[in-house]
């Protein structure tokens, strides 16, 4: 249509068009709902659609004497789509209030799905800022394999881990690892406590009220489900590693004794992945250690892994390093991808001790194959019970499948084309999606056409197929 056309016609008539013509574009003026999730294969109702967040500062306030947490959730996010409201995923916990750009929004609940109304729509593309505030006492999940996520309380104190869903017990948020984002996350806890979070310490300010505030940064992106925060008495140590990586470890009092020599380590073993995988991806290093008995499992949580009291195993801590690069530099982007984690962190094990004057990784790949290892497997599956890259439902994505037979499609791989190729493909698999989020599809195609080799066979039988491979 012409423009003289345009001018001819009443000014109610254009302006109707235009939003017609903006609507035919897709650059909607009038915005629609977010998806209330992003229908992840096993976790449809994580994360939400329609933005994406840049940024999250997170004020929270605990008091390990009631477990009352108080937060402030400052969230800033890009919209991808005209939105006249969106969700954020919030499990238990009270909402305060709610404003969106500085004004007052409306909301409201169902599950554990927080739907917010600004007070006006945003357009696609802009940047806004939602405010959340909340309070109460955090409750943990049960995973769908039956161990527990969460805000978990600990003998003084408590520890978040939020693998896959549990980040949502403690913040709102966009809680789905293909929304990665930096973080704020300022703690603030009664004097004699520590409080301890991803990255960086910026300031710990002792204040008149009886409360010390610790502000943690992050400042390279990290999935949700990589957040923590523990508070608790501590012992904190402070270090360097030889070529310059900040380290923190926190220990709980009674594990220190215990875990003191394998902490030591870990100077060396990031070295040591920087060497194998390329430059570590984070300015800082090192472990929490949990009192016994809070939690069956350790976490990769992002710049400082937590364990599960002593002894720290030296392979354990060798594995939640290894996610430093793979699951937590690059992300998964569905919870389907999960033996890109967990697959890598195993056979990073392999490699550490095959480096280590232990078992190479061949005769590992050999043992597994065997049925002639020293892993337990009895506990949940052997490791040939489903395909990794397929986990037959929610339940089995920690399963063992994902991480022995993901190493050993790994080792497939590396008997393909060679060393060579081989650790020239983890390197660039590390640099290439550094910060982002990476599919299993992504990972077939840029294993190919790294190494020049067809893998369609080590594709259709160790990753996809469900026979046992032999
Ligand atoms: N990602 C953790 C690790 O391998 C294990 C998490 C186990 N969680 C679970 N629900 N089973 O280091
Ligand atoms: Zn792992």
């Amino acid at each position: 249509m012409e423009h003289r056309a345009l001018s001819r016609l009443a000014a109610p008539a254009v302006a109707a068009l235009l939003a017609l013509t903006t609507a035919c574009t897709g650059e909607t003026v009038q915005g629609r709902p977010g998806a209330s999730g992003l229908r992840d294969p096993y976790f449809p109702k994580a994360g939400n659609g329609g933005y994406q967040v840049e940024h999250y500062a997170l004020d929270l306030d605990y008091d390990p004497a009631d477990g009352e947490l108080h937060g402030k959730a400052v969230i800033t996010a890009r919209a991808e789509q005209g939105l006249s409201s969106f969700n954020l995923d919030l499990s238990g916990l009270k909402v305060e209030s709610v404003s969106v750009q500085g004004e007052g929004a409306r909301y409201n609940r169902t599950g554990n799905e927080l739907t917010v109304r600004p007070a006006e729509d945003l357009k696609k593309g802009e940047v806004f800022r939602t405010e959340v505030e909340y309070g109460g006492k955090p409750k943990a999940l049960v995973d769908a394999d039956g161990s527990k996520e969460g805000w978990i309380t600990t003998e003084g104190g408590a520890v978040a881990v939020g693998e896959p869903v549990g980040s949502m017990t403690w913040f709102p948020g966009n809680h789905h690892p293909s929304d990665k984002a930096t973080y704020d996350i300022t703690l603030t806890v009664p004097h004699g406590y520590e409080a301890v979070s991803n990255g960086e310490l910026r300031s710990r300010t002792e204040g008149a009220d009886g409360r010390t505030e610790f502000a943690w940064q992050s400042r390279e992106p990290m999935a949700s489900y990589l957040a923590t925060a523990v508070v608790g008495p501590y012992k904190v140590t402070t270090g360097r590693t030889a070529s310059g990586i900040a380290l923190y470890n926190a220990v709980t009092p009674e594990q220190a004794v215990a875990s003191a020599g394998e902490l030591a380590r870990l100077p060396e073993m990031v070295e040591w992945g920087s060497g194998r995988f390329g430059a570590y991806p984070f300015g800082t290093a090192g472990a929490i250690v949990l009192p016994a008995e809070t939690l069956g499992y350790a976490l990769e949580t992002q710049t400082k892994p937590v364990f599960p009291g002593a002894p720290v195993e030296e392979g354990l801590l060798l594995h939640e390093l290894a996610h430093q690069w793979f699951g937590n530099s690059v992300s998964p982007k569905s919870w389907k991808d999960m033996w890109l984690n967990e697959g890598f962190a195993t056979y990073a094990e392999w490699l550490w001790d095959e480096d280590h004057d232990g078992p190479t990784a061949q005769e590992r790949f050999e043992a597994f194959l065997a049925g002639d290892t020293d892993v337990d497997l009895a506990a949940d599956s052997d490791w040939d019970a489903f395909p990794p890259a397929s986990p037959p439902g929610p339940e089995h994505i920690s399963g063992n499948p994902v991480y022995y037979r993901g190493a050993m499609v790994l080792h497939r791989i590396r008997q393909e084309v060679g060393d060579e190729k081989f650790f020239a493909l983890l390197r660039g698999w590390a640099a290439d999606h550094r910060y982002g989020n990476a599919s299993t599809a992504d990972f077939t195609a840029y294993a190919q056409e790294q190494t020049g080799h067809d893998l369609k066979k080590v594709w259709d039988v160790w990753l996809y197929g469900k026979a046992r491979p032999k």
